[in-house]
């Protein structure tokens, strides 16, 4: 069933398949035209004899109805200029100029205004700085990247609210295809990057790619190595943080171009089979994690640690002709991974990197303990290592059950959820979440009169253990005594 607003809207872009010139009056578009902002560079525009438009994402975003924060304007005349006096209008606000692109950009509130005078922009084929050029509004709208990111609305106040629609946008906007306004070559070649984009906006609103349009991805590929790997990631990001991921990852692979700008999560595709035994393609088994995920974490991190669990099954892969196929330490040898992994994809070196890191290391715990009995001191021993990330934890193996086998699902789930009853007891007695030493190193030393040396890290080390292994509480007077009696054992005891 249709809501008004999409009945609304269906009947509009049903009038617009009527018009022959490709200029239609859009009721809906006016009435969604209301922000003062829209006035404001109206009259400015009147009263400096320009045109002004809005143009590209927001448009496209206002008549899928989806929210936008950044609006485009076109100016056909001096756009930094008409920028200056919007801002003053709006209350004196400041205005971000940028003089060789002859681009001007005001903040307001949580919205962003760019405004950048209309042009003709082609680029040298090997980077990326645009030579720009003045143009005509249809020479501004032949370069953008698709033709749903072509529409602009005219603001002047004789035909307010007039959408120019010279590819189509809308057609395709209601067929739910991303193809470029040019023949694709050129547009792709004019910047690789939309390469990425067309994919990702295909995951995002989850439209189709036009056969010819998808061709030219294939066929321009390894243009994509010209672009900055920031650019990518952002792209990637966009990508991972969408309702269902394995859309664009599906398209990556497709097209080839995830070989190239993703190596090692290409080389988790694919079967072998010996002696009549297959293992999993790790690819789909992952993409399959990230989207069962998605359902329950918004968390860009932790969806980063779900595309990455696995991947270092290619590297530890073995076959051994009594168990068949195994990948031992892949969790290790993942985490490891992670590094290089973030450095070639320029993401960020930081705490959020070693959240993945830790996330794919411990990756197999819970679920080694969903299947044996369930003891405290192996849920200690968990709580202790995953700290405050034991929940996200729990959420990445919950989704990293990709079984057909529903029984066995259940059986899973319902274990999992016995660990997470387990984890909360055991949180609640023991304190081992963000666990610190109950007996420091100096008051070891203090006490024995010891030398700081190794030994004084073992006496550490030993109350740790004794607390994990339920043997005490984590509380001060039973590692006290603890320590007392462990320190006797091994010839040590206080000097008086
Ligand atoms: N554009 C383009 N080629 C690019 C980037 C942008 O043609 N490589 C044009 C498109 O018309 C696009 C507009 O510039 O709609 C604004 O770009 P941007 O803000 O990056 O994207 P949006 O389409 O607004 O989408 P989103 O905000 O989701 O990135």
């Amino acid at each position: 069933m249709f809501s008004d607003k999409e009945h609304e809207i269906n009947s509009i872009i049903k009038q617009s398949h009527l018009k022959h010139d490709n200029i239609t009056y859009l009721s809906i578009v006016k009435e969604n035209l209301k922000h003062p902002i829209f006035k404001t560079v109206s009259l400015i525009a009147e009263k400096n004899c320009v045109d002004a438009y809005v143009i590209g994402g927001f448009v496209r975003d206002l008549i899928l109805n989806r929210n936008s924060k950044d609006i485009d304007f076109v100016i056909l005349g001096d756009a930094i200029s008409i920028a200056q006096q919007v801002a003053n209008k709006l209350g004196g606000l400041k205005v971000s100029i940028f003089k060789t692109f002859g681009t001007a950009m005001i903040k307001y509130r949580d919205l962003e205004f760019e405004f950048v005078g209309a042009r003709k922009e082609s680029y040298n084929s090997d980077s990326r700085k645009p030579i720009v050029q003045t143009g005509t509004l249809t020479e501004d709208q032949n370069r953008r990247d698709f033709t749903i990111n072509a529409l602009a609305i005219k603001l002047n106040k004789e035909n307010f609210g007039e959408l120019l629609d010279p590819f189509n946008g809308i057609t395709d906007i209601n067929n739910k295809i991303i193809r470029t306004p040019l023949e694709p070559n050129i547009t792709f070649s004019d910047d690789p990057l939309r390469m990425m984009r067309a994919i990702r906006f295909a995951t995002q609103l989850k439209f189709t790619i036009h056969d010819d349009t998808l061709q030219a991805i294939i066929d321009n590929k390894e243009r994509i190595k010209i672009v900055s790997k920031e650019r990518i990631a952002d792209e990637l990001n966009k990508i991972i943080l969408s309702e269902k991921p394995s859309i664009g990852f599906k398209i990556l692979e497709k097209t080839g171009l995830l070989a190239v700008i993703f190596p090692e999560l290409h080389n988790l595709k694919g079967i072998e089979k010996r002696n009549g035994r297959a293992h999993k393609d790790n690819f789909y088994h992952t993409l399959e994690v990230l989207d069962q995920l998605a359902i329950n974490s918004n968390d860009l991190w932790l969806r980063w640690a779900a595309l990455l669990h696995d991947i270092a099954k290619p590297a530890t892969k073995r076959y051994d002709p009594k168990i068949g196929w195994t990948f031992h330490s892949h969790n290790f040898v993942g985490e490891k991974m992670v590094p290089t992994i973030f450095k070639a994809l320029k993401l960020p070196q930081n705490e959020k990197m070693k959240f993945v890191q830790k996330m794919v290391g411990l990756h197999m715990r819970p679920i080694v303990l969903s299947q044996e009995i369930v003891t405290d001191s192996a849920v200690r021993r968990l709580l202790f290592e995953a700290g405050d990330d034991i929940d996200p934890l729990m959420t990445l193996c919950e989704a990293d059950i990709t079984s057909k086998n529903e029984e066995k699902v259940n059986l899973f789930l319902k274990n999992f959820k016995k660990v997470r009853r387990k984890l909360k007891e055991i949180e609640q007695k023991d304190k081992i979440r963000n666990f610190q030493p109950p007996i420091s190193g100096d008051e070891i030393i203090k006490y024995f009169s010891l030398p700081p040396s190794k030994i004084v890290g073992d006496i550490k080390a030993a109350i740790k253990e004794a607390i994990l292994d339920g043997k005490i509480h984590n509380n001060r007077d039973e590692a006290w005594g603890y320590m007392l009696e462990y320190c006797k054992s091994i010839g040590i005891e206080k000097n008086y």
